[in-house]
């Protein structure tokens, strides 16, 4: 893993809002001084996942998981720990230490990256030198700030435009070839992948682009669409075309819309509909489906009205089942025969396609009408059979309310439920872990008490003068405490969420995390205050620790412990 300075892990984390981060990717309740949601790693109906902004960490009460703002990237959008980091540090406007990043990031996936943004500026460059590109452009109507947005490109035509320009040495002709930008013949010769196409470049979720689809200019030419095979960086069952582009247009997205084309994605973007996106020419994939709704609560599938086009629908409705969770939603849209958003958009503008995407089908209705098209609802038989084939469907949807309404509507249809009780209200949550929140049974100690002010506002540390006596004192806990408190004066900015994290990796991790996640009353100024009275009350124990074992053999003592004893008594009358 990567070793990046704490002090600047800590700024990172105390200029970046948690509640931000989590909230742009997870509806979020104000609940006191915390924020709670239903959990983004485990299916459930209750909220137990909550966000604490003093505290800068998350933590479910449900599954356990927990971590700081960084920890939640890498587990929500399952970013590497360095691109996590760049992300915040991106919305912190903060750079990342230059040789870190270079030490740590595989020499050999920079490469890739790096041959793939070069090949996107050399196909952006010709298509302003090809007057051929430029007709076609043209004729599609695409407006020139939109094919900028999208980067959109020309190969040349010929065999080596690329090639040429590119892979002038052995190493890099090997690095356009694990590209995925270079064919190889029957006699190992290796020429241009895309030749006299428009080029698409598709981006990943943090702008790189990492593969292309071309588009042939020349009516002829075939396949119409060619795509970039799998490579290191490029799967393409993964990957949703303008994703990159509609987060950057959109702070927030409410909405995503689901195309099938790249000329599709980039006509509604150039009207104004800028959260749609497409799959790349394949169907719509259970990662697909979790990418979408990571991204927003509610996902519009665009697409033919033909039988095709209703068995793509299907398709999609089986991806994303498992993922309807409460809060989100999915409708179907089906357009007319012989057109696609980009005919319909040019035609009826962006009010008279807004107007067909508030009209779109409800996954629920387009389930029922699909599975009874060919049913009798009248005879008991029909409805018999419509419940057999509900049932193993219905029991993939995730606990919540979403669950509960289809199966209820499954009974108003069949009279036959898809299981026994399944429709009853909730049941009330279950709180395994519920008593943790609230004060421990019995009175915690002083060290313990200290540790957990300090864990919950390490900040309280820095008022202590530095002396640190009390960690003298021979007790359970006291060392740690020492030296937490040694820690925050070395990182003064620490957050309870990196402190955590710095415990990580040790034994006292489990019963620290306890301790961050207890309520104290009392705002942050009163916290101090006890903090501070805590360690007092420490050293007076160990005073009278001292003065025990001194007073204990009396009659031996020598000069300086005599000296000793009668200051420790002097400070036991001045400072009770
Ligand atoms: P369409 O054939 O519907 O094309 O393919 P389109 O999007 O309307 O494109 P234009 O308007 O004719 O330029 C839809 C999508 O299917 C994939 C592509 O992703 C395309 O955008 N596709 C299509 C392929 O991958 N290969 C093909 O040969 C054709
Ligand atoms: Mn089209």
């Amino acid at each position: 893993m990567a070793r990046l300075p704490d002090a600047f892990i800590d700024e990172l984390l105390a200029r970046t809002d948690i509640v931000e981060v989590v909230g742009s990717r997870v509806p979020l309740k104000r609940q006191g001084k915390e924020y709670a949601a239903r959990c983004p790693f485990h299916d459930e109906r209750t909220a137990s996942f909550t966000v604490s902004p003093a505290k800068q960490f998350y933590h479910c009460f449900g599954c356990g998981a927990h971590g700081t703002a960084i920890s939640f990237l890498m587990q929500y959008d399952r970013l590497e720990f360095l691109d996590a980091v760049e992300e915040l540090a991106r919305r912190a406007g903060m750079e990342v230490p230059r040789d870190t990043r270079q030490r740590n990031a595989n020499p050999d996936v920079q490469d890739l990256y790096a041959v793939l943004a070069a090949a996107a500026e050399f196909f952006r460059a010709q298509l302003a030198r090809s007057d051929k590109a430029a007709a076609y452009v043209k004729k599609r109507a695409i407006a020139p700030e939109i094919a900028a947005r999208y980067a959109i490109g020309y190969a040349p035509d010929g065999f080596s435009a690329l090639r040429d320009a590119l892979g002038g040495d052995p190493r890099r002709l090997a690095l356009l070839e694990r590209a995925g930008l270079l064919s190889k013949n029957d006699r190992g010769h290796v020429y241009d992948k895309f030749r006299d196409r428009l080029m698409f470049p598709i981006h990943d979720r943090r702008g790189r682009v990492i593969a292309f689809g071309g588009r042939v200019i020349d009516p002829e030419d075939s396949p119409k669409y060619l795509n970039s095979p799998e490579t290191a960086l490029f799967h393409k069952g993964r990957e949703l075309y303008g994703l990159w582009q509609a987060r950057q247009a959109n702070p927030k997205l409410e909405r995503l819309v689901v195309v099938e084309g790249y000329m599709d994605v980039v006509a509604l973007a150039q009207y104004g509909v800028s959260q749609a996106v497409a799959t790349l020419g394949t169907a719509t994939t259970p990662d697909h489906a979790e990418l979408l709704f990571r991204n927003a609560p509610d996902v519009v599938f665009c697409f033919d009205g033909d039988r095709a086009g209703r068995a793509a629908a299907w398709k999609a409705l089986e991806s994303v089942l498992p993922r309807m969770k409460d809060g989100r939603q999915a409708f179907f849209l089906f357009l007319p025969e012989g057109e696609d958003p980009d005919t319909l958009v040019r035609q009826e503008g962006v009010a008279g396609f807004d107007a067909r995407l508030r009209e779109a089908t409800p996954l629920s209705e387009f389930f029922f009408a699909s599975l009874s098209a060919d049913v009798n609802l009248a005879s008991l038989d029909g409805k018999a059979r419509l419940a057999e084939r509900c049932k193993p469907l219905l029991a993939q949807i995730p606990d919540g309310a979403f669950g509960d309404l289809m199966r209820q509507r499954l009974t108003e249809l069949t009279g036959v439920g898809a299981r026994a009780g399944a429709a009853q209200p909730h049941a009330p949550p279950p709180r395994a872990s519920a008593p943790m929140r609230g004060q421990p049974a019995h009175k915690p100690s002083l060290v313990r008490h200290a540790i957990t002010l300090l864990v919950q506002q390490p900040a309280v540390a820095l008022a202590l003068p530095g002396e640190d006596r009390f960690a003298a004192l021979e007790q359970p806990g006291v060392a740690l405490l020492a030296e937490l408190v040694q820690l925050v004066r070395a990182r003064p900015d620490i957050t309870t969420g990196a402190l955590l994290e710095h415990f990580a990796e040790r034994e006292e991790a489990a019963a620290l995390h306890k301790l961050a996640l207890l309520e104290l009353p009392g705002e942050p100024a009163a916290l101090q205050a006890e903090f501070a009275d805590a360690v007092a009350q420490l050293e007076r124990q160990l005073r009278q620790q001292r003065i025990a074992a001194l007073q204990a053999r009396l009659a031996t003592l020598d000069d300086a412990e005599k000296a000793e004893l009668r200051e420790l008594l002097q400070a036991r009358v001045q400072a009770p």
